[in-house]
């Protein structure tokens, strides 16, 4: 693919901002989803092994790693659509190209993520009284798997220029059905979901924490989580530092000389952090360190694997994203971070602070004041938002 076609494929628009400031909004906002995609695929991975295994302390962990998948997907949901938005931005002539070229599999993907989400509530009301229980979790289990491939594939697509075209139009005949994922590497697969075990182990121990903190007296439960959280974060992080040097001897030609760069160490480096995470693991509060841990260790991993783009699409195709054209638009600009930090930062806030709380309550819970007042803003903040949009479209077409 010649660099002036790529170029000709960005939006005549323009950015409203520095393509600096949209690239690290994309590891950030990245590294914030796929922390929730951890905790939502090994959530309901132990819900199911718990379901499965049955007796004893499985039992208690797989009802209460189902109330965590339920919170942690809509989370993960929420928290994908800002990479996404910032992915089309800055890689509109990569992502809109994979997206085409395998249009059913990103249309496909809405309908997939629908199903786990219903399949996964259905379960969860249905929580003791089923009897296909497990064929129902390991069905949410496959379809969120699924949708993470669909994600991998449009990933992988869009860092292979050199081979659009045969895709397109296979022996030269154009095959416009967007029927086929073209790309993907089952070890760059592998790594990307398998760093849900250390995640997971982290989330546990912390989950151990939190339970001693609203008063939990059954020690023998307490230590077998920590123990399990432990083992999951030792084992699940040395297993992916393998799956990450597989994947790195099977970079394509363009991504040349990554495997041995500062790029790729910052990822190998943050790896063996999530493997070490049992060190830092202390009584009391200290329970949670593992998992600020695994989120600074996540961040640097989607850093790294920005690198691994940027040095693909710079290297490789000699695309700059430092080119792209800028139109600065302040009310966008301005918009954008307020919405970001007033309206994203209260509703995310207000139902994490409420799950929280709620696990904590016995019995009914009643809202404490300090989390309705949270909940009133974010509302406010929304209505606010709402108004703020009509008002300037309005303008906007009277203007
Ligand atoms: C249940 C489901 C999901 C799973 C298991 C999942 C998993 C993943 C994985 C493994 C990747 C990395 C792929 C790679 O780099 O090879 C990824 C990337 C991504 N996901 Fe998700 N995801 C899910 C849902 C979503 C949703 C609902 C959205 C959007 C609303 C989303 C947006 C994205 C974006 C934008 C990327 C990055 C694309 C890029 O930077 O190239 N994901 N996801």
């Amino acid at each position: 693919m010649e660099l002036e076609t790529l170029y000709a494929l960005r939006s005549p628009v323009g950015l409203p901002s520095h393509p600096i400031v949209f690239l690290v909004l994309l590891v950030l906002t990245w590294a914030l989803h796929i922390l929730a995609v951890y905790v939502m695929l090994g959530s309901t991975a132990l819900a199911l092994c718990g379901s499965v295994l049955a007796g004893g302390h499985w039992r208690r962990l797989s009802a209460a790693m189902l109330e965590t998948a339920k919170v942690a997907v809509s989370i993960a949901i929420v928290l994908g659509v800002a990479p996404l938005l910032f992915v089309q931005v800055i890689y509109d002539p990569f992502w809109y190209v994979s997206n085409v070229l395998s249009a059913r599999w990103a249309i496909g993907f809405i309908g997939l993520l629908l199903a786990a989400y219903w399949l996964l509530y259905y379960r969860y009301f249905r929580n003791g009284r089923e009897t296909a229980s497990h064929l129902t979790l390991a069905t949410v289990l496959g379809l969120f798997l699924l949708c993470g491939f669909i994600m991998h594939g449009l990933s992988s697509e869009m860092l292979r220029p050199e081979l659009w075209m045969r895709w397109y139009a296979p022996g030269g005949h154009i095959d416009p059905s967007g029927s086929a994922l073209h790309d993907y590497n089952p070890w760059r697969f592998l790594y990307f979901v398998g760093l849900m075990v250390p995640v997971t182990g982290a989330w546990l121990v912390g989950y151990r924490g939190y339970l001693e903190r609203c008063g939990e007296r059954d020690t023998a439960y307490l230590d077998w989580v920590t123990a399990l959280g432990k083992r999951c974060m030792s084992a699940g992080g040395l297993f992916s530092l393998l799956i990450y040097v597989s994947w790195m001897s099977t970079l394509p030609a363009s991504a040349g000389g990554f495997a041995a760069s500062a790029g790729s160490l910052i990822a190998v480096v943050a790896t063996l952090a999530l493997a070490a995470g049992p060190l830092v693991c202390r009584a009391g509060s200290g329970y949670y360190r593992p998992m600020l841990a695994a989120g600074v260790a996540i961040l640097l991993i989607a850093a790294s694997r920005e690198a691994l783009r940027l040095k693909i699409l710079g290297g490789g195709f000699g695309y700059d994203i430092l080119t792209y054209p800028v139109h600065f638009d302040t009310y966008s600009t301005l918009l954008f971070f307020i919405t970001f930090a007033v309206l994203g930062g209260s509703t995310v806030a207000f139902s994490i602070a409420l799950s929280w709380e709620a696990g904590k309550a016995q019995g009914i819970y009643t809202a404490s004041p300090r989390i309705a007042r949270l909940g009133n803003a974010s509302l406010v903040a929304l209505a606010v938002w709402l108004a703020q949009y009509f008002l300037f479209g309005f303008l906007t077409m009277i203007g």
